[in-house]
């Protein structure tokens, strides 16, 4: 079976490209399990140091889980569908690396949930952002309730998800779902400097915020707690020894990441 997922390292960049551009690079079984195992590399491969997430082609990031495996499924196999996918989305949100979504075009449903899941987004003017489910007489599942709400409010969260209606780039930034929008074609170029602007920081220190952020959102767990153990971790860090060494001797840090 041909892969769906088209995966690129440079310079410590990990480019993983959803790959089925003729259905819009709609997330099914394959795609997903292909998705899994690319996060799991930036996980486990040292030479990746950041992880960008894209669509193929010019008219979708991704729109969406494949509907047409839906009807594959049995009524009550619903919640262990929406659990695969939700397991793939705390996989990313969680990598100690930072993942950068790069939206170029439709992100709809598990599209928009896949995007939310990354650390934070940038959009092609072209992007399209919603949760449409409500139209197939269901709601998101791979985490899309909770972190669109978190993300842009309980009001047009709940408006977004009730309508179906999507909204376009500039309205996405404005509402704070991402942070910059860009012209399609600067859209991977403006990614790449981004993350290389983070790559130049401490690799410790950048997975340590990550944990600690991810602690706000985490019910499980006290955010200043959370803060208070991280900070104590960074600190013993040779990050942390390299980085204040290098500010008192007034050259720029060589990080070794541990
Ligand atoms: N699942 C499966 N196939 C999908 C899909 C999805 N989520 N989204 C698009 N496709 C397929 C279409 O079926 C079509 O395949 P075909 O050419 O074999 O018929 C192909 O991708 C192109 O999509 P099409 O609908 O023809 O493009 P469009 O420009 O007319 O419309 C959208 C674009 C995004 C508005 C429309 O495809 C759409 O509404 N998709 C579903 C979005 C959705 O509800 N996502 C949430 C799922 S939970």
């Amino acid at each position: 079976m041909p892969s769906v997922i088209k995966t690129e390292l440079t310079d410590g960049v990990f480019t993983i490209t959803i790959n089925r551009p003729d259905k819009l690079n709609a997330l099914n079984k394959q795609v997903l399990q292909e998705l899994d195992d690319a996060i799991q590399e930036a996980y486990d491969n040292k030479n990746i140091r950041g992880v960008i997430i894209t669509g193929a082609g010019e008219k979708a990031f991704v729109a969406g889980a494949d509907i047409a495996e839906f009807l594959e499924l049995k009524p009550e196999e619903g919640e262990q569908f929406a659990t695969r996918g939700q397991d793939i989305f705390f996989k990313i949100e969680n990598c100690p690396k930072p993942v950068i979504a790069a939206v170029n075009g439709f992100a709809l449903g598990g599209g928009c949930e896949l995007a939310m899941s990354c650390h934070f987004r940038l959009a092609a003017e072209n992007a399209k952002f919603g949760q449409p489910e409500v139209n197939l007489g269901i709601i998101p599942g791979y985490g899309g309730t909770q972190r669109f709400t978190l993300l842009v409010g309980k009001g047009k969260a709940m408006e977004l998800m009730m309508t179906g209606a999507m909204i376009d780039a500039h309205e996405a930034k404005d509402l704070g779902l991402v942070n910059y929008v860009t012209p399609l074609h600067d859209l991977l170029s403006e990614t790449n400097k981004i993350i290389m602007a983070i790559l130049s920081k401490s690799p410790i220190a950048v997975s340590k915020l990550i944990g600690a952020v991810n602690a706000v959102y985490d019910p499980q767990r006290n955010g200043f707690d959370e803060e208070l153990r991280l900070f104590g971790e960074a600190f013993k860090s040779d990050d942390k020894i390299e980085g204040t060494k290098a500010f008192v001797e007034k050259r720029k840090p060589n990080f070794p990441g541990n």
